[in-house]
């Protein structure tokens, strides 16, 4: 590996036509100007209320879409049609966030995860085929005679393990997680995160790691980006954004995660979020906050602030600060 970010994407934008009315359609920008990268090993956090872009910016940065605009550079390459696409396919995955439609029910659990290896014709033999099944399964934990079964006999924790096994057969260096533990019971939440914190030790994988919720991605992320109606609106080091969260959206987040020390929770103001999020089409003009943010004045409707760099790496998204 040689450049500094294993992934960058630049000004992405992914903008659905959506009918509006009789013969009229509208586009809705579901992820509208979004720059990050990521670095060889790291994990990018992102989280932000549902219906914010996130899961619009991992599909479309894998290119699962046709997006509207905006760059990806993977390993330092801008990722186009033809054989970049092709590499890239190979070395980044997706796990997506319901473990019961993204397996098929038909489909052994050995033929799910042999999926990539198929693909991009990574076996050799069906001997090697078999071999690197019974080694991906272990390595999510699961039994190796476990892969004649079907999907369908799996709880929801096992079935994403499938999953994340599927994502690991091609060997790849970049991974999304969409919300990977949201659908399952909170009992079993920590052990995927673990595991996926395990495999990224041993495998030196990135991340991409999406969540509504940021107890989830606190304390595996290096840096965290926050997402509102289709853009970033906070990006920091883990540690930075929950000290010193500068956006009062992210402050808004910050103080619906629940706080294990009751003093300490007592002391702490909590920052109610009111209503929902606005549809994007019909988005607030200048800051998309604005409309439930307890700090907006006459200035934020006029422009949309840009992310500023407000301390080393720590970029934020609001005229207040
Ligand atoms: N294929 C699509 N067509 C039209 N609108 C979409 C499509 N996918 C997502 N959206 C809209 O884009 C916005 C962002 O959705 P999504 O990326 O799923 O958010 P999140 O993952 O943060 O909940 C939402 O308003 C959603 O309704
Ligand atoms: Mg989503």
């Amino acid at each position: 590996m040689s450049a500094e970010y294993i992934l960058e994407v630049k000004n992405l934008k992914q903008y659905f036509p959506v009918t509006t009315g009789f013969m009229k359609t509208t586009l809705l920008k579901a992820v509208d100007d979004v720059s990050f990268s990521i670095k060889p090993g790291e994990t990018l956090g992102m989280v932000g209320e549902s219906g914010c872009g996130k899961t619009t910016v991992g599909r479309s940065l894998m290119h699962l879409y046709h997006k509207t605009g905006g760059d990806v550079f993977f390993d330092g390459i801008k990722i186009e049609k033809g054989a970049t696409l092709a590499a890239f396919r190979k070395r980044a995955q997706i796990v997506f966030q319901d473990p019961y439609s993204s397996l098929n029910p038909r489909m052994t659990v050995g033929d799910i995860i042999a999926e990539p290896i198929d693909v991009h014709r990574l076996a050799a033999s069906k001997k090697d085929r078999d071999a690197r099944i019974g080694e991906l399964i272990q390595m999510v934990g699961l039994s190796s005679e476990q892969a004649t079964r079907y999907a369908h006999e799996f709880s929801g924790g096992q079935r994403q393990r499938i999953g994340i096994a599927r994502a690991l057969a091609s060997n790849p260096d970049f991974i999304v997680a969409d919300e990977p533990v949201s659908a399952l019971d909170v009992s079993i939440q920590a052990q995927v995160i673990n595991m996926l914190e395990d495999l990224q030790d041993k495998l030196k994988l990135a991340y991409l790691l999406i969540a509504h919720d940021l107890s989830v991605v606190k304390h595996i992320s290096n840096r965290i980006a926050v997402m509102y109606l289709g853009k970033l609106v906070e990006l920091a080091p883990a540690n930075e954004l929950h000290r010193h969260p500068a956006h009062p959206y992210t402050q808004a987040l910050l103080s619906a995660v629940p706080i294990p020390d009751p003093q300490k929770s007592r002391e702490s103001k909590r920052i109610m979020l009111s209503g929902d999020v606005p549809s994007p089409l019909n988005a607030p003009s200048g800051c998309a906050f604005r409309t439930r943010c307890a700090m907006a004045g006459a200035s934020c409707a006029e422009a949309v602030p840009p992310l500023r760099e407000i301390a080393p790496g720590h970029f934020a998204a609001c005229v207040k600060i």
